[in-house]
């Protein structure tokens, strides 16, 4: 298995709009363990194939603390909604940041599965939620999208931050010229 690069916003491309999967065969097999294992390494608790820049219709979650529970949707479609309330939300792409979305708590969920079959699961709570967030991913939408502008504006430049202090992190320092 291979763990995968995650886009940061705001990259472009988490902008696109990701294709129906036709046929689920092994490469779709192969990158649903791929995005499970980067998800479980970055400590995730779903994330979409859009995050990891194949504009396909997959996700995966595993709201469990174990990794007991790991579900792959592909073609997702949330049928049936109830119980709006507000859940604090984080993303892989939004690195460090959490906010509070309302989203129904319960939802009932059509997919195919790992193997190809159709089924349907009634989702409550934390998973429910995060199901909705990854389909929004598959859309070219992001949770920092239902925040206000101005958030928007202090989320961007504290990621550009992180991400240059992350950068000089990893660059080893030049050796400077000896002070005379
Ligand atoms: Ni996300």
């Amino acid at each position: 298995m291979t763990r995968l690069t995650i886009l940061e916003y705001p990259d472009p491309r988490l902008r696109t709009v990701a294709q129906p999967v036709q046929v689920v065969d092994d490469e779709v097999r192969r990158l649903v363990d791929d995005m499970l294992e980067t998800m479980y390494a970055s400590r995730g608790i779903g994330l979409a194939a859009t995050q990891v820049n194949v504009h396909r219709r997959i996700l995966v979650a595993d709201v469990s603390e174990d990794h007991s529970q790991p579900y792959a949707f592909i073609n997702p479609q949330v049928v049936q909604r109830e119980q709006v309330g507000a859940t604090q939300e984080g993303c892989l792409s939004v690195p460090g940041i959490f906010d509070d979305v309302e989203r129904a708590q319960r939802v009932r969920v059509r997919a195919l599965g790992r193997d190809g079959k159709p089924f349907e699961l009634d989702a409550e709570g934390l998973l429910a939620v995060c199901i909705q967030h990854e389909i929004d991913h598959l859309d070219g939408k992001l949770f920092v999208d239902y925040l206000s502008e101005l958030k928007r504006q202090r989320i961007r430049k504290k990621l550009e931050k992180d991400r240059k202090l992350r950068a000089e992190a990893r660059t080893p320092e030049r050796p400077r010229a000896p002070a005379i």
